[in-house]
């Protein structure tokens, strides 16, 4: 999906012409604008955010995910000199600041802005007091699945899993100087110590490989729903946005201990299954690894920044949240979708 030439839609399809006109409008190198694109976009913002349609939110995810590809895009390609373009920046702040006023409606700060509090053991009992932390979908996975809803499940995991190299390297740029070697271990950990065949995003491929999954160029993002698209969003908007980079330090540290108990429950699904140890290296590998990695984003990256800039804390909350909100939803979409098959 990325580092290709172009940036792909699973919406290309919808109703919306929305989505076809600013797909063609990353993809092409032209200075002309579809005359009705910011006036469709801001259509379908108000049916996403004041009307409550979940199809509408599903176009502005899309056209996030979308934007958020330029940043990765194949250097020489068109999108990528839409990186910064002006008219895509308007679409992406809209849809950013609707989503997130949205996401944090109900959050109160009382607990974070208490300087007494252990923030890393509070970030800890947000985790495992959160519904996202002990889903039904990696007990199905564990004890009921078939192979075949177990495959969804590999599909469904690679989008995030094949680019969480990109997502650890953004963490690193502007790092507070302490946190910078914590950061960069965990970026040596993703990339398997310099070993190809052990690099994160090979171990997926393999995994995917040994099964006789193929792998489109899209590596199935046509299979994502609205959910789906915001957890990938929930990364890409700290990563891209200055101003929200506390907040990947949240999502991160929510991605790493949320991890280790559910994938311990997916490989023994995956044992129960057939699968042999060499098959499910890419999830036995974060059940211990993701166990430090955990510690480390919360007591030598977020605890050391909190302490110095205790405005942090706020952020860091948010990043945790959307973390777990956006997997929350996500695993309960999953879920529905592996039992209707
Ligand atoms: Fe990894
Ligand atoms: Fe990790």
């Amino acid at each position: 999906m990325f580092n290709n030439q172009y940036v792909q839609s699973p919406f290309v399809q919808d109703s919306y012409r929305f989505t076809e006109n600013l797909l063609s409008y990353i993809n092409s190198g032209t200075d002309q604008v579809e005359p009705s694109l910011l006036e469709n976009f801001n259509k379908i913002l108000s049916d996403a955010y004041q009307n409550g349609m979940p199809e509408a939110r599903k176009i502005i995810h899309n056209a996030l995910f979308l934007i958020y590809q330029t940043h990765l895009s194949y250097p020489l390609s068109a999108a990528a000199r839409r990186q910064h373009d002006e008219v895509l920046l308007i679409i992406k702040q809209r849809a950013e600041r609707a989503w997130l006023s949205e996401e944090f409606r109900d959050v109160r700060f009382t607990d974070v802005e208490d300087l007494n509090v252990n923030f890393p053991n509070y970030l800890i009992g947000l985790w495992k007091g959160h519904r996202a932390a002990r889903h039904d979908l990696f007990d199905f996975l564990e004890r009921d699945a078939t192979r075949e809803q177990l495959f969804l499940f590999f599909k469904s995991d690679s989008a995030l899993n094949l680019i969480f190299f990109d997502l650890v390297a953004y963490t690193l740029i502007g790092a507070e100087q302490e946190t910078r070697g914590t950061v960069s271990e965990n970026l040596w950990d993703e990339i398997g110590h310099g070993d190809n065949y052990f690099t994160h995003v090979n171990l997926y491929k393999n995994l995917l490989e040994r099964q006789d999954i193929s792998l489109p160029e899209n590596h199935y993002i046509d299979l994502y729903g609205v959910d789906a698209l915001a957890g990938h969003n929930a990364f890409m908007i700290g990563a891209v946005n200055r101003c929200h980079y506390y907040k990947l330090l949240g999502v991160m540290a929510m991605t790493e201990v949320l991890d280790p108990p559910q994938y311990t429950k997916l490989v023994n699904g995956c044992i129960r299954l057939g699968l042999i140890d060499k098959d499910v290296h890419y999830y036995n590998e974060h059940i211990t690894i993701d166990i430090k990695h955990g510690d480390d984003w919360l007591y030598n990256v977020i605890d050391v920044i909190a302490s110095k800039y205790p405005d942090s804390r706020q952020e860091f909350y948010l990043g945790c949240l959307l973390r777990l909100q956006t997997a929350e939803r996500y695993y309960d979409n999953l879920l529905k979708e592996i039992k209707n098959i």
